[in-house]
C-alpha cells in the first residue's frame, strides 16, 4: 500500500515583525539579519493565540481543500515544541477545537524536523491498514519561548502552522516514495530550552536566569546542519534511484538562507527548483516545511508527477527527509 498527500493547508498570524522593528528592540541591523539569514520579517501570534489556535486554522484550511469534515479524520498528529501546555498534548486540544472525535490525537516532538517525523509516523500507521485519513500538522508559537533580549536568537524565529491530510493509495505514480528520520542526542545542549521541565523545574531562580527561553549555539548548529543535510538529500535521492537532475522542487526547512543555498548547490539545483519563503516567516521550526509545502501547492509550483523533496534539521539533533512523487 502507498500513501498520498491529498490536501494541504496553512495559517500564519496577522502580526508582522520586521527587521526594522527588531532594530529598536535589540542591538541588531536589517543588514546583519538579511545577510546572515535571509529573513526580512516574521509573523507573531497575538497575545491570546496559542499553538492549538494556529494549528486549528491550518487544519480547517486543509479540511476545506480536501472537502472533508473533522469527523472524517481518524488520526491527528501534531508536531510542535511550543505546545499549549506541558500536558495534555496540543493534538488533544486541537481535536476538541476541531470536533474531530473519531480521531486519535497525539504530539510528536522532533523540533524543526517534527513535521517530517509526523509524516513518517502517519505513513507507517496508514500502511498497517488501521488508519485511513490522517492529518499531520507542524505548528509553533516560538515567539512565546523567545528571549527578546537575546539578539542571537530573537531575530531568527517566527510563528505559524501547516497541515496535510494523508490517505492510502494504490497509485504508485503519485505517492510518498520514502521518509527518512534520524536523531543524535549527543548534541542536545547546542539547541534547547533548559528550564521548565523535570530537569530544571520552574522556579523564581529559573525565571531570573531566563531558562525558559530557547538557547542556541547558532554557529555550531549551522556547521553540522549544512553537512548533515547535504548527505541526507544525496542519500535519499540515491535510495530512490532519482537523479538530482530529475528533482522538480526542493522544499527545505527555512532556518537560514545560507544553509538552503548549500544544500541546493550540493544538488546542483537552480533557484527556480528551490522553494524559499524564509524572508516572510523566519524559522518556524516544525511549521516551516508544512507552510512551504502548502504555499508551493497553492501557487502552482508543484505539478502532478513532479519529484518533490522535503528536508529538515533541528534540535535533538534530529534530521529528516521525504521524497514525494506528486
Ligand atoms: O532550525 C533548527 C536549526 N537551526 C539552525 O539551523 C540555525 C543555524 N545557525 C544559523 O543560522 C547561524 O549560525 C546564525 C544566523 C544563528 C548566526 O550566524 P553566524 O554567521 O553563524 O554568526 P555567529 O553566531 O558566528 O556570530 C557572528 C557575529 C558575532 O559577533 P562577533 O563575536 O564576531 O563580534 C555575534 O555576536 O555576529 C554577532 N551577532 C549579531 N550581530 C547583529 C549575532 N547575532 C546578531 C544579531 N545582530 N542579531
Amino acid at each position: 500500500m502507498k500513501v498520498k498527500i491529498t490536501a494541504t493547508g496553512s495559517y500564519s498570524p496577522e502580526k508582522i515583525l520586521t527587521n526594522a522593528e527588531l532594530e529598536k528592540i535589540v542591538d541588531t541591523t536589517d543588514e546583519w539579519i538579511t545577510d546572515r539569514t535571509g529573513i526580512k520579517e516574521r509573523r507573531i501570534a497575538a497575545e491570546n493565540q496559542c499553538a492549538s489556535d494556529l494549528a486549528h486554522q491550518a487544519a480547517l484550511s486543509a479540511l476545506n481543500s480536501a472537502c472533508m469534515k473533522p469527523d472524517d479524520l481518524d488520526m491527528i498528529i501534531v508536531a510542535t515544541v511550543t505546545g499549549d501546555m506541558q500536558l495534555p498534548s496540543t493534538a488533544c486540544v486541537l481535536q476538541s477545537k476541531l470536533g474531530a472525535f473519531n480521531a486519535v490525537a497525539f504530539d510528536v516532538n522532533a523540533a524543526c524536523s517534527g513535521f517530517i517525523f509526523g509524516l513518517s509516523t502517519a505513513c507507517s500507521y496508514i500502511k498497517t491498514g488501521a488508519y485511513k485519513k490522517v492529518m499531520v500538522i507542524g505548528v509553533e508559537c516560538l515567539s512565546k519561548f523567545t528571549d527578546w533580549e537575546d539578539r542571537t536568537t530573537c531575530v531568527l524565529f517566527g510563528d505559524g502552522a501547516g497541515a496535510v491530510i494523508l490517505e492510502p493509495s494504490d497509485d504508485e505514480s503519485s505517492c510518498i516514495l520514502s521518509t527518512d528520520i534520524h536523531s543524535d542526542g549527543r548534541f542536545a545542549e547546542l539547541l534547547y530550552v533548559p528550564g521548565g521541565g523535570s530537569m530544571m523545574p520552574a522556579s523564581p531562580e529559573t525565571l531570573k536566569d531566563r531558562a525558559h527561553y530557547v538557547k542556541m549555539k547558532g554557529n555550531e548548529v549551522f556547521k553540522i546542519a549544512v553537512k548533515t543535510l547535504e548527505n541526507l538529500v544525496i542519500d535519499t535521492l540515491k535510495k530512490n534511484n532519482v537523479d538530482p537532475s530529475e528533482l522538480s522542487l526542493l522544499i527545505p526547512h527555512q532556518a537560514n538562507m545560507r544553509i538552503i543555498q548549500a544544500t541546493a548547490t550540493r544538488l546542483n539545483l537552480t533557484p527556480d527548483r528551490v522553494f524559499v519563503n524564509i524572508e516572510k516567516y523566519g524559522n518556524t521550526s516544525a511549521a516551516s516545511v508544512a507552510i512551504a509545502l502548502d504555499e508551493a501547492v497553492k501557487t502552482g509550483r508543484i505539478k502532478k508527477g513532479d519529484y518533490v523533496l522535503l528536508e529538515a534539521f533541528g534540535a535533538g539533533f534530529t534530521w529528516a527527509a521525504a521524497l514525494i512523487k506528486w
